[in-house]
């Protein structure tokens, strides 16, 4: 597909079909009041019959316009004016691609970043108009010898003015390079454990690096882990037969002397739960268990694609949990990187232990701040559903900004506490903690785990459990969540 920004005057263009916006009052657009004046009131003469209310996300295709070079317009309901928010916004843009995604048409023209909704910009809107669009042609083919049927468009183009054009330029530049971080991110998240391995992933990682010549990869391999002392980490991938990888991605986008930040994505390739057995219903999602780690990838590809000005590591424990007779064992105690012993009560809350070893690992990087992102726990999924992703961190202006760029990005946060009196529940008599703390709020204490590893530098940890994919059904997929809202945080960083 290819995206370009639009200044002909509407009157001038030619296309398969163009995009307008109707609200609940039959208010057009402004692109649409241009588009009705030049061709007789046709646009008026339709809604008056009644066929389309203006109600967010209901759309009409005129399939028609007589002598015309535009050859269909799409009308697209925004609601009411003064309730459009940037959610609605948000779904007006992926109800009018889902109407046209099927039609038999090669170009279309989109309107839409005319709206005018409170606190946004061209560069957003435009942005926001690239990564939905483009959301909508996803198509996992990798292991299908049958391929979905390919959409018979070829071109998107987004209108602006000559005052606005800048702007657009730069938000279909910034929604392009994330929509390909997510793109990423939703492609490796959907190859199933036995092709994306750590081994997979690594490699994936040196393409990533080798696209960007401020990027540059390491990987570590299991000796070297072991001359660290990562004994919690190596632990989860004993019982596995492909090896560990510790993916360290350097973005160096920034001056020298600036302080990176440092975003670690749990990178299991499938988790089978260990000794402690998952039941069998449902257990292939948990290749999914790999999503933060892809998420990383997919954003430092979107940093790099954007030449966000700031410097950024990457960072990616990688490895399977499986059963095996060399596999942790339930009562089993291993020793961090940090130093700290850990009883391992449950072999399935393995990414606490993988991630312990990484948050030590990110301080020799002197960091700014350090974010993980994890399909942690399924407590997160009972919490909060699959509506925000969970945020728990050591911070407030850390979690503050994070909140801030979800709800800018559209990939929303919810904080929970990380309180002192959780600590009580992950007491062990073997160790100095154990890697689980019962049935009461397991996303917290799986957090509380990681913050006794995160001592020394501002941390925020992200659960994706329930965000990351579509879970069951024929919907089953990869979101690329939280890919947008770590790019806009990125990009508030640059900008600041
Ligand atoms: N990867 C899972 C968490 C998960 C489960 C994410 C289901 C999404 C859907 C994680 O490794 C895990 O197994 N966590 C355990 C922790 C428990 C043993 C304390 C869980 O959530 O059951
Ligand atoms: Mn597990
Ligand atoms: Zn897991």
């Amino acid at each position: 597909m290819d995206y370009s920004i639009e200044t002909l005057a509407l009157d001038k263009l030619e296309t398969d079909c163009i995009i307008v916006g109707l609200y609940d009052n039959q208010q057009l657009s402004p692109s649409a009041e241009i588009i009705d004046a030049n061709h007789q009131e046709l646009i008026s003469k339709i809604i008056a019959r009644g066929d389309i209310s203006g109600e967010n996300s209901k759309t009409l295709l005129i399939n028609y316009l007589p002598d015309s070079t535009i050859r269909r317009v799409l009308l697209v309901g925004l609601g009411e004016k003064s309730k459009l928010t940037t959610k609605l916004y948000r779904k007006a843009l992926a109800a009018a691609i889902s109407t046209l995604k099927t039609a038999k048409i090669e170009s279309i023209t989109c309107t839409l970043a005319d709206i005018t909704i409170k606190n946004t910009t061209t560069v957003w809107k435009t942005r926001q108009i690239v990564e939905i669009f483009n959301d909508a042609f996803y198509q996992f083919n990798e292991t299908k010898s049958i391929k979905g049927s390919d959409s018979s468009l070829k071109n998107i183009r987004i209108t602006a003015t000559t005052a606005t054009e800048s702007e657009a330029k730069l938000g279909l530049q910034q929604g392009l390079s994330i929509a390909k971080g997510i793109d990423l991110t939703k492609f490796l998240a959907d190859l199933p454990g036995n092709i994306c391995t750590p081994s997979y992933l690594a490699e994936k990682a040196k393409n990533v690096a080798s696209n960007s010549d401020k990027m540059s990869v390491e990987i570590l391999e299991e000796s070297d882990m072991e001359a660290l002392g990562m004994g919690s980490f190596l632990s989860v991938s004993r019982g596995s037969r492909q090896p560990a990888k510790l993916i360290v991605l350097n973005y160096a986008g920034g001056k020298p002397e600036s302080k990176p930040i440092v975003i670690i994505g749990k990178g299991l390739t499938f988790d089978a739960g260990g000794i402690s057995l998952k039941p069998g219903a449902g257990m292939d999602e948990m290749k999914y268990d790999m999503c933060g780690g892809a998420s990383v990838l997919g954003t430092l590809q979107a940093a790099a694609a954007m030449d966000l000005n700031i410097n950024i590591i990457g960072i990616v424990p990688s490895s399977e949990n499986m059963p095996d007779g060399d596999a942790n064992k339930p009562g089993d105690v291993v020793t961090s990187m940090s130093g700290l012993t850990i009883e391992i009560l449950n072999t399935d809350a393995e990414g606490r232990l993988i991630l312990c070893d990484a948050l030590t690992y990110a301080k020799k990087f002197n960091p700014e701040v350090v974010i993980d992102l994890a399909t942690l726990t399924g407590a997160c999924i009972v919490a909060l559903g699959r509506v925000p992703s969970g945020l728990l961190g050591n911070d407030d202006a850390l979690c503050n900004d994070l909140i801030a760029a979800s709800e800018t990005a559209g990939d929303s946060l919810w904080r929970l506490p990380l309180w002192e009196e959780y600590h009580e529940q992950l007491k062990s008599n073997f160790a100095d903690l154990a890697n689980i703390g019962g049935r009461d709020a397991g996303t917290i204490t799986a957090a509380c785990f990681l913050s006794r590893f995160a001592e020394d530098f501002r941390w925020a940890h992200l659960d994706i459990a329930g965000t990351a994919w579509r879970s069951g059904g024929s919907n089953k997929g990869a979101t690329g969540r939280p890919v947008p809202l770590l790019s806009q945080y990125l990009i508030d960083r640059a900008d600041a």
